[in-house]
């Protein structure tokens, strides 16, 4: 193996070695290949098989990359825990037998309350990236918030599916470039803007930091012996071209094909003087369904309903900014209550089970956002991984729906609820070690 890693390395890669190298990983099972990734989306019966999945098949810098978060990653175990401070009390003899999962956010009725956020990059974790993760929302009938920093342009992902479709957007130091892509997501036909309001400057990864996964990116000698011991990862990366920041990569003039560019390029364009102005200016340019991402309290979120945002999603960005930035499940009655149905709330951050969204709704929310396990899916098996985490979700929701005694999605309400006097406990695939 190690001559196989100096192979790889020194930029001799053939056929024969890639071959060897699968061989030779198989016969250890440090990899997972193609066929035995199928099966393995099969057995995952929860998002953290999933996760375990992914886990096994990407580099672990890749992983790390996906799964990690903000300074000590406090926010973003307290996303998921904060679900566990909530029981649920079941009504029976209710008649369950016909369970309807519909919402409506910002007037686009949807089969599930359930959105898959914008995550930028996506080709990193598998080839086929936002395609997969585009037609497996498609399949389903939900929503697609594609990134700003995706690694297939705003319109490749317009004309690949009818599915619908929002669009993430920052608001970019040049306002002529916000326009752009204002004008470009219009032309594309997404239905909905999604201003991400939490990205003043980088959050802190340091997972990241460790790994070498920066801009450039530190090659060292554990980055290279990682990512040369997951060679379905790398054949694929050689054999389908390295991810690019797809919707800024022709401004790049003779660096037209270099992450690094792109990646510098998007960072010096994150104003730190961006306010309530800018998010107005951008909700009159688009003159539709417009979603604000990363509200955490009741005035932003009366300041975001005051300029006419008709959705309002409470996040803190799944802990990869702020640390220690409240997990939205126990800021949401607040808001719930400040907005009182003037703006569509969209909890996102922490969902991993369907009671997780069952809670959120029963505080208030019309739907929820998902971000990593849809990514955990993709990773661990392209289209069919994300559309087995969409799966887990809907049967949750159904099963768990039939189990409380509701109907319908509106029935759900905090009288379902009751906060618990005991800290929660989770499974340990459900958090992170
Ligand atoms: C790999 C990765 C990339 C992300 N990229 C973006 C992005 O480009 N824009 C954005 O608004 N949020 C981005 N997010 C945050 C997600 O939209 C979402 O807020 C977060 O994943 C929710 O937490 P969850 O992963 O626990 O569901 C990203 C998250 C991940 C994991």
């Amino acid at each position: 193996m190690t001559s196989l890693c100096y192979t790889v390395l020194s930029g001799y890669v053939t056929y024969s070695n890639l071959c060897q190298i699968f061989e030779d990983a198989e016969s250890t099972h440090s990899i997972t290949p193609g066929i035995l990734a199928v099966k393995r989306i099969e057995n995952c019966h929860d998002i953290g098989d999933l996760r375990v999945a992914a886990q096994k098949i990407i580099p672990r810098v890749v992983f790390d990359f996906l799964d990690g978060a903000a300074d000590d990653e406090i926010s973003m175990r307290d996303n998921s825990s904060s679900f566990g401070q909530y029981d649920l009390l079941p009504e029976v003899l209710t008649d369950v037998s016909d369970i309807d999962m519909t919402t409506t956010v910002m007037g686009q009725r949807m089969p599930l309350p359930l959105i898959l956020a914008p995550t930028g990059l996506s080709r990193l974790f598998h080839p086929q990236g936002e395609k997969a993760v585009a037609t497996a929302a498609a399949d389903a009938g939900l929503t697609y918030s594609l990134s700003s920093g995706s690694s297939v342009s705003i319109e490749e992902i317009g004309t690949l599916t009818d599915g619908p479709k929002w669009f993430q957007i920052y608001v970019w130091k040049d306002r002529g470039l916000v326009s752009e892509f204002i004008a470009r997501a219009r032309a594309a036909n997404y239905q909905a803007l999604c201003l991400t309001v939490d990205v003043q400057v980088y959050g802190n990864r340091q997972r990241d930091l460790y790994n070498g996964m920066t801009t450039p990116i530190r090659l060292t000698r554990k980055l290279a012996l990682d990512l040369v011991s997951h060679p379905l990862w790398w054949f694929n990366l050689i054999t389908q071209g390295q991810p690019q920041l797809a919707n800024v990569k022709d401004k790049m003039g003779d660096n037209v094909g270099d992450l690094n560019s792109q990646a510098a390029y998007i960072n010096r364009q994150f104003d730190r003087s961006v306010t309530w102005d800018d998010a107005a200016w951008m909700i009159r340019e688009w003159n539709g369904p417009f979603a604000i991402k990363g509200i955490l309290n009741r005035e932003d979120a009366l300041r975001a309903v005051e300029i006419g945002a008709s959705g309002i999603v409470v996040s803190n960005h799944g802990g990869r900014q702020l640390d220690h930035a409240a997990a939205p499940v126990n800021v949401l009655p607040d808001i719930v209550d400040a907005v009182a149905g003037r703006a569509d709330i969209i909890v996102d951050g922490g969902i991993r089970r369907g009671t997780d969204i069952i809670k959120a709704l029963g505080l208030g929310a019309q739907a929820c956002m998902t971000g990593r396990p849809y990514l955990y899916g993709l990773a661990a098996g392209g289209e069919a991984g994300v559309a087995r985490a969409l799966k887990i979700f809907a049967d949750e929701i159904e099963r768990n729906m039939s189990l409380l005694g509701v109907r319908c999605t509106a029935d759900i309400g905090r009288r379902h609820l009751r906060r618990k006097s005991m800290p929660p406990t989770y499974p340990s695939n459900y958090t992170w070690e």
